[in-house]
């Protein structure tokens, strides 16, 4: 179901800077999917125009936003045509997020509110922008499992998409099936950890895989598919790692809160590297008894060797409540993954869970693999639940990533 923006309601602030008949106030009813757009859309907004938007959600609940179709120039630091994007609602715009240029993004709120705030030059050749907004509350999980529609946009921006030129798999990779695939490795080549690209600056991995480590001996291997050789595949690159960000909490003697940002230049996307989706819009799922899909360079079952080429292994994610009977110190921010005989490994980690929307296909990492205790054996394995990282990953980055 989708309501069109359409409650047009005095803001109770005075924004003195936004123009008076361009302020828009909607309470988010759970279930209900809104849109905010520039009022001329599909055509271009005028110059010099300053637009509100506030978006007030149930209490307790978050707001997912995103935006499929921005069509705006771009400025250096969007000093001219911008979106202004604050989540607590307060209209203070040093602590927003800012937005020009052409592409679509999501995001999700820490609390309640949004405000959205459009402002163009009055120079500006002008442009346009259309976002979806939805209410994400704990246990309406079958809502937000569903898609929204947004109106027919060509997202000029994608993310999580698989080169699948197979049907079914053995555990090897195809080369560049996974392109949001991408390793830690030493200067020397030799492989750490396993890492996902989630923009062109960033990826995410586990916080014990950089922990107590010099910055300077890291790097980023991305597009590849046998590390020892540089032949299999023409989309490896390199990158020099800039630098690194644990999570705050991150608890090195029982690998709580095991995850970390790492941060290249710019890594250059194209058809075998790009980024993985982040699921803003499963922030309240559980992914019990979901399948998802590791991903590794990790030891081969038993062997205790680390695989030259890129393998894969479908694992199950079991409810938190069941995994504690096995590890009692397991938290809400933790994830299971267990499948007889088959596990992740001790190498693998770092690396991703992938979940597969069954429509889109698009690939979303739900898990960073952390805590394997070994590889097919009876007791879970434990990962980092990355939906209770996204609002960190949002403000460290200050990005804004793909919709999906
Ligand atoms: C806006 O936020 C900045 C940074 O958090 C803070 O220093 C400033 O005092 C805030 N201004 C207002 C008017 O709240
Ligand atoms: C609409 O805005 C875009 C982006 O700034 C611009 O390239 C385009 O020329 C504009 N179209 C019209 C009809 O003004
Ligand atoms: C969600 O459901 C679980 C169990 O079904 C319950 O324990 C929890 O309190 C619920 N949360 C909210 C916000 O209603």
């Amino acid at each position: 179901m989708s309501n069109i923006w359409n409650l047009l309601l005095p803001v109770s602030m005075v924004v003195n800077t936004i123009d008076k008949d361009c302020q828009y106030y909607q309470q988010l009813d759970r279930g209900h999917n809104y849109y905010i757009f520039n009022k001329e859309y599909p055509q271009n907004y005028s110059a010099g125009s300053s637009c509100q938007w506030i978006a007030k959600s149930p209490k307790g609940s978050k707001i997912f936003l995103s935006c499929d179709d921005v069509t705006m120039p771009k400025s250096s630091k969007c000093i001219q045509d911008r979106i202004d994007i604050t989540f607590s609602g307060s209209t203070n715009l040093s602590e927003s997020h800012k937005y020009c240029g052409e592409g679509s993004f999501s995001l999700i709120t820490e609390e309640n509110m949004l405000s959205l705030t459009l402002k163009t030059s009055k120079r500006s050749p002008g442009g346009r922008f259309l976002c979806a907004v939805t209410a994400l509350m704990e246990n309406t999980t079958q809502m937000s499992m569903n898609e929204f529609a947004a109106p027919n946009v060509q997202p000029s921006c994608q993310c999580g998409w698989k080169n699948d030129k197979r049907i079914v798999g053995g555990e090897e990779t195809l080369v560049n099936e996974y392109p949001a695939m991408a390793g830690l490795i030493t200067r020397n080549g030799k492989h750490l950890c396993g890492a996902t690209i989630i923009s062109s600056r960033y990826v995410i991995t586990a916080a014990h895989c950089v922990y107590n480590t010099d910055v300077n001996t890291l790097f980023l291997l991305v597009g590849d598919h046998d590390y020892t050789t540089g032949t299999d595949t023409g989309f490896s690159a390199i990158y020099r790692v800039k630098a690194y960000e644990m999570w705050d909490g991150y608890n090195p003697s029982n690998f709580q809160g095991d995850i970390a940002i790492v941060m290249v230049d710019k890594i250059n996307f194209n058809d075998n590297v790009g980024p993985i989706c982040l699921p803003f819009r499963y922030t309240y799922e559980t992914f019990e008894r979901e399948e998802v899909t590791a991903v590794g360079w990790g030891q081969l079952e038993f062997s205790g060797q680390e695989s030259n080429v890129l393998r894969e292994v479908d694992l199950e994610v079991i409810s938190n409540a069941v995994c504690r009977q096995d590890v009692p110190s397991l938290i809400d921010s933790q994830m299971c993954t267990f499948t007889e005989g088959k596990d992740a490994c001790q190498g693998d980690s770092g690396g991703p869970l992938f979940w597969q929307n069954p429509t889109t296909k698009k690939l979303f990492i739900v898990g960073i693999i952390s805590k394997g205790l070994g590889c097919g054996s009876a007791v879970p394995s434990e990962n980092t639940r990355v939906t209770s990282y996204l609002e960190w990953i949002q403000r460290r980055t200050g990005e804004f990533f793909c919709s999906a």
